[in-house]
């Protein structure tokens, strides 16, 4: 619209400025010829006049004159006649302008004493008048009197007006005219041969070759086309080439790497890349309060951490919540960007919610009703009618942002984690031809738990339109069957580990989540610079240092952790001055308020047990309270003799994978909550009730005494678990058994 604008207005304004300059001259010509022919026409009146006048002066006969003067009475529009002697009295006047009379009228002397005629515009009782005054004169050439004729003029203001609104409903009536035919002129052009071009794209970008027509244009556009046109093939050509060699190549590597992974994706997804959704996007633009400025950060989230290396490894689309203060200045008109921002591997779509839609539906529902409820922390979970709404309305509002991107053929939708248990009824509803897989990234309840939700009959259905459902461990995979099973009406296959439900079959499987791993990977030069000065900064030399590192969240088991290192120094007071316990906290969710709470309680206890041990300059816990960047995060991890993960309950937790992956120098010991999903397969580690205080107590001795050998041998068998399955085989076996249900 701006453009066609652009192009216009000059136009049209060029077209306005020569219509009023001929405009005004027209007027003005036409006012001239009217005054012209009203003073032609005033002075034949007056000369008409003059005889009859002379005679009445002459023979001082007032009712001559009257009767002379009484003659325009009668005429239209107002007229008059005055009769005066030489003395400029009046002798008569026309009854309808007898006011006028009354004037004094200096130009009557000039005309009596010069004996020359005199015409001009004069005022009178608000009209505009043309008078003309005409000296009568005896054959001697003497001076008997005058006649003045007076002719209203306002007609001829009317006259122009008209003419002046002539003119400009012409020039309307143009630029009407002008504009339409624009517009007709350009969309043919220029509108519709654009737009048959990216309908042309859209097949193209969603895999819809069957719609690829050959394009036709001519001219310049044509070329345009063309080259457009030349440019698609060669990626066609290029994407089929890529799939075929990847078949190939899958075969011959044993480990799972990046470029396996990216190999497998395209050998079993073809042409179409696949799309992830979450809530939480991999990479935000937040302000930066200090400098003003935005900066790019990646938030503390385990489903971050874990999806985002695939999505890297093979490319694809993944929708979040664009919830960051700066995140609208950095997406393109889609709302898309390409991530990293240093180095763009995979797109990012943002959605955008409203603040009641984020309250409702993310702090509301997801996080105070059915993320209490899948954790076993004693926590009651919150249920608000209104919060459900939002819910249901968000999940339809990503449906739509999902259901605009997906290629025309067997797209492949990879939904992350408790936010979206509508999401894929929704996307199947317009899409039955998606395949549809969701992740469940934290632990499920038993029935009885899980029969407490009030909309559990909704959520049960939207979750079993997926092909498939992923669990971490095979303990919630159980526990999501007997939901279903006692909850809605379904049949449960205990063969296939399926539901079946309105003839729709669900697929239900443990795939223990993991890292890319570090594993291999040398501290670089920067990060042993990094460890230096956190030594040197917090005091550490000759210390053994525990570190933990969490989001501030009540499954995390952060107040029992400082309890149990509380009991520790309390019990073996040798390890005073000798213990120090980083933590790394990253506030979270603070609006909600068992998490405000939370970052109170945490605040006082270390407060308070630092101050019970403090001496010299040395206290037992560094809390250190903000978010930190994966690379901030990694010089602790390779400092730390010991990583402590007391997690309440926990789907996966990967800060135990990650320092595990970390540790390339097996020097170090993970202690491990029985209540993770990590606990299953890292047996290695030194396993704790994070309940039991006591034992918590004596674990962190265990551990801190424990030969250097059976340390080594430990972290050597866990870091191997952690090698094999790593995040590029949980991906594949993803991939590969949707792809083999699917065919099945
Ligand atoms: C858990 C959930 C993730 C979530 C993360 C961080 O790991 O499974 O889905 O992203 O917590 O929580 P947040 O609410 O900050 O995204």
């Amino acid at each position: 619209m701006k453009r066609i604008l652009l192009f216009i207005l000059p136009i049209l304004i060029i077209i306005a400025v020569a219509f009023t300059l001929f405009g005004i001259l027209q007027v003005r010509s036409e006012e001239e010829k009217l005054m012209d022919d009203l003073k032609r026409k005033a002075r034949t009146v007056a000369e008409s006049v003059e005889l009859s006048a002379k005679y009445a002066i002459v023979n001082n006969d007032q009712r001559a004159a009257k009767r002379l003067v009484e003659s325009f009475q009668r005429r239209e529009r107002m007229q008059g006649c005055v009769i005066y002697d030489k003395d400029g009295k009046i002798l008569a006047i026309t009854e309808r302008i007898s006011s006028w009379g009354q004037k004094d009228n200096p130009y009557l002397k000039d005309v009596l004493s010069s004996k020359n005629a005199r015409g001009a515009i004069e005022k009178f009782g608000g009209y505009s008048v043309y008078s003309y005054t005409l000296p009568v004169l005896d054959d001697e050439n003497n001076i008997l009197g005058s006649v003045e004729v007076i002719y209203d003029t306002s007609y001829l203001f009317t006259t122009l007006a008209d003419l002046w609104k002539r003119i400009s409903i012409t020039l309307i009536a143009l630029v009407v005219l002008i504009t339409i035919i624009t517009l007709l002129i350009q969309r043919q052009i220029f509108v519709l041969p654009v737009r048959r071009l990216t309908q042309w794209f859209t097949h193209f970008q969603k895999g819809d070759t069957e719609k690829l027509r050959p394009f036709k244009e001519k001219g310049e556009f044509g070329k345009l086309v063309s080259e457009v046109e030349q440019v698609a093939l060669g990626l066609r050509v290029a994407r089929k080439v890529v799939t075929d060699e990847a078949h190939a190549r899958i075969e011959k590597q044993e480990l799972w790497t990046e470029s396996k992974l990216r190999d497998l994706i395209h050998a079993k997804l073809g042409e179409n890349s696949f799309f992830v959704v979450s809530n939480r996007e991999p990479y935000m633009h937040v302000m930066d309060e200090v400098t003003g400025a935005p900066r790019c950060v990646r938030p503390a989230s385990g489903v971050v951490t874990a999806i985002d290396p695939i999505l890297r490894a093979c490319g694809g689309t993944w929708i979040a919540h664009g919830s960051a203060d700066a995140d609208r200045k950095f997406v393109n008109s889609k709302d898309k960007l390409g991530v990293p921002p240093q180095d763009n591997r995979y797109i990012l779509k943002r959605v955008w919610l409203t603040k009641e839609e984020e309250d409702g539906y993310y702090y509301g529902f997801s996080n105070e009703g059915l993320w209490p409820l899948c954790h076993i922390t004693h926590t009651r979970p919150i249920f608000r009618e209104t919060d459900w709404q939002m819910y249901k309305k968000v999940n339809q509002k990503f449906a739509d942002s999902i259901l605009e991107e997906l290629p025309a053929n067997n797209p492949f939708v990879f939904i992350q984690d408790y936010h979206f248990t509508l999401l894929a009824k929704m996307i199947k509803e317009k899409r039955p031809d998606a395949t549809v897989a969701l992740f469940w990234h934290i632990p499920w309840p038993n029935p009885e738990v899980f029969a407490i939700c009030p909309y559990q009959q909704e959520i049960l259905d939207g979750m079993l339109a997926c092909d498939m459902i992923g669990f971490h461990v095979q303990f919630h995979c159980n526990n999501f069957l007997d939901t279903a099973n006692r909850l809605i009406e379904c049949r449960v296959d205990t063969e296939k580990f399926s539901v079946v439900r309105a003839n729709k079959e669900t697929f239900i499987r443990a795939f223990p989540i993991s890292v890319d791993g570090y594993i291999g990977a040398q501290p670089a030069k920067e990060e042993l610079e990094q460890i230096k000065r956190i030594r040197q900064e917090f005091q550490l030399q000759d210390k053994l240092v525990a570190v933990g590192v969490d989001r501030i969240d009540y499954t995390k088991g952060i107040l029992e952790r400082i309890l149990a290192i509380d009991r520790f120094l309390e019990k073996y007071p040798e390890y005073r001055h000798k213990f120090v316990f980083i933590q790394l906290a990253a506030p979270s969710r603070t609006h909600i308020k068992r998490y405000h709470e939370l970052i109170a309680e945490i605040d006082e206890l270390v407060e308070k047990k630092n101050w019970k041990y403090w001496e010299g300059d040395w206290k037992p816990i560094i809390y250190l309270k903000r978010y930190f960047s994966p690379e901030e995060i990694r010089p602790y991890y390779l400092l730390a003799d010991l990583c402590v993960v007391s997690s309440l309950h926990d789907g996966m937790n990967l800060v135990a994978k990650e320092y595990v992956a970390s540790k390339n120098d097996l020097n170090g010991a993970l202690m491990l909550s029985c209540f993770t999903g990590a606990a299953r397969e890292l047996t290695d580690a030194i396993q704790i009730n994070p309940y039991s205080i006591e034992e918590f107590a004596d674990a962190i001795k265990f551990t801190l005494e424990m030969p250097a050998e059976e340390k080594r041998k430990r972290m050597e068998n866990m870091r191997k678990i952690i090698a094999e399955n790593n995040i590029y085989r949980w991906a594949a076996s993803i991939i590969t058994e949707l792809a083999a249900l699917k065919k099945s």
